[in-house]
Parts: structure tokens; sequence; C-alpha cells
């Protein structure tokens, strides 16, 4: 595997990579923020099964932090991230600083209305913008044919595709851009490189969040009303230790538009704060 922090290595070791094999010359990427676990491994995995070289990046993106968030805190372990992804066959890893990411003078930024208005757009300004932002570069850096993204950050990948489909990139195609299903831990969290801010006691009741959704989308497929299950939903995370809910609503999973009831595409959408942390999961209907 090699590893690159500037983008001219990043465009040599591109260019070696396609040229090396003109018959299996397809790149996929996938883009992460490191503090690598199993869930961004799955990526990697699908990856190589989608493309014949699969490129990853690491970038803590600061644009996508708010003033209040754990930009500084956030876990940095390129070491051990290395090492896991050798372990996958990885063939390049482009770690790039903040002054490689956004020199002196930057001063570009991509905004995407309509999917980035609610949830997570709506409890973190900016937060979509930087993301948006991040990833259009990563794409024109690394030119990727395929990308893939988890189901984890619903709302993100919608955002990503809308982005894709409204520049008209080509390099990855909106339709190369791939959503990979949530990974859990056996107890049903979504694993998070954010999990790691919990104590024992808040990892146990943070088990809570995927279990009282299920329970709540059992009530709706059942008929009963949204807004009774959704608030019962809440007091439940209350109950169980959560610190406050920011949010947990049926949205359309393409549209990510408010819903009153299940439209047939429904999906429920949670985040919720355990001490300090904030734990997302989206789940259908
Ligand atoms: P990060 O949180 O590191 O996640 C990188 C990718 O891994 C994202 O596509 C995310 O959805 C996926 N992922 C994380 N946990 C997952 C899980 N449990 N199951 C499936 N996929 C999971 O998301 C980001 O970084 C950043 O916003 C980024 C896209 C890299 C832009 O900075």
């Amino acid at each position: 595997m090699q590893t690159v922090t500037t983008l001219p290595h990043l465009r040599q070791a591109v260019d070696e990579l396609r040229a090396r094999d003109s018959k299996r010359d397809t790149l996929a990427l996938v883009p992460t923020m490191g503090a690598l676990h199993e869930g961004h491994l799955t990526l990697v995995r699908e990856a190589a099964r989608l493309a014949d070289h699969v490129a990853v990046s690491i970038f803590v993106n600061p644009r996508q932090f708010g003033p209040n968030e754990d930009l500084d805190a956030y876990p940095r372990q390129l070491a051990e991230d290395s090492a896991k992804l050798k372990a996958e066959g990885v063939a390049l890893l482009w770690a790039p600083g903040p002054e490689a990411m956004y020199p002196q003078g930057y001063a570009t930024n991509i905004s995407v209305s309509g999917v980035s208005d609610g949830l997570c757009g709506a409890d973190r300004p900016g937060h979509f913008d930087g993301v948006a932002t991040v990833v259009c570069k990563l794409f024109n850096q690394v030119r990727p044919d395929v990308a893939l993204f988890g189901e984890k950050d619903w709302q993100q990948l919608a955002v990503i595709r809308r982005m894709a489909r409204d520049l008209d990139l080509t390099q990855p195609h909106v339709d190369a851009i791939h959503g990979v299903p949530i990974v859990r831990d056996p107890d049903g969290l979504a694993m998070s490189s954010r999990n790691a801010y919990l104590s024992p006691e808040q990892r146990a009741a943070a088990a809570t969040l995927p279990r009282a959704m299920d329970e709540a989308i059992a009530r709706i497929r059942d008929g009963q009303e949204a807004a009774p299950t959704l608030a019962m939903l809440e007091d439940e995370l209350l109950g169980a230790g959560f610190s406050s809910v920011d949010y947990a609503e049926l949205r359309d999973a393409d549209s990510i538009a408010l819903l009153d009831g299940d439209n047939g595409n429904a999906r429920l959408f949670v985040a919720a704060r355990i001490g300090g942390t904030r734990l997302i999961d989206n789940k259908a209907v």
C-alpha cells in the first residue's frame, strides 16, 4: 500500500496505479475520517468487489465540524488505520493534512439545499456544506470510477448523490456512488468512531437506541399513529440514560422530506445524545 500526503504525489500514484495494468484499471474510493472500525472496513471490502484497485482517504475535515463540536477530540490513529487498510489489500492511502486540502487563500464552498435542510443539517449548520465541499475535492483529486459511502450517514449519502447529479460529475458518476448497509455491533448499536467516547455504562445504555427504533417501527407497521409513537421513543431513550434527543422523525428515504406517517418509502431517523456524545441511526419503516 502506498501512502501519500501531497497532491502531486497522489496524482502520480493514481496515474501509476491505472497504468500498471490497462485491463485491470478501475479505481474505487472510500472517503473516511479515520479511526477505522468494521463499518469502514466493510466499505473497503465492498469497494474491492466493485473495482480493481481501492483507494481510501483519511482526512478529519475541519469544515464539517461546528465551532463547539469535537474537531480537536476526534480520534486520530493513522498508524493503526494504515495497518488495517494494508491488511485489506488497499492500494492507496490518501492522507492529506489540512494545508494540502485547504491551502492559504482557499475560498470555495459547495452548498446542497433541500436534502441538507432537516435532521443533521438543521442541528449542525454548515455541516453538509463542509461534507459536500470536501467530498467534491476528494472526487476531483482521486478521480475514482466508483465511490462508497455508508448508509449509517443516510442524509450524507443523499447530499453527495444530489451534488454529483447536480454538478454532472463523471468521476464518479452519480450511478457509481454506492451505499453500503449499516454495520452494527452484536447488540444492534451502529458502529461509529464516536462510540469510543462512551463510558462502559453509556455504551450499555446506547444499545437502547436501535432497540427502541425497532419497537417504534413495529408499532407504525402495526398501524399506530407516528407522532405518539415517536414521542414514546423519545421518552424511552431519555429513560434509558440519553441526555437529549435532537430528532426522531419519519422522512422519505430519497427526498428526506418530513412525513407524518408511512408513505411506503419512509425511514426513521434518530439523533440522540448520551453524555456529550451524539449518536445517529436510521432504519427502514
Ligand atoms: P466517517 O465518519 O469516517 O465515515 C466514513 C464512511 O464510513 C462514511 O461513508 C460512513 O457512512 C461510513 N460508516 C461509518 N460507520 C458505518 C457503519 N457502522 N456502517 C456502515 N458504514 C459506516 O462520513 C465521514 O467520515 C465524512 O463525513 C466523510 C464522508 C469522509 C467526509 O469528510
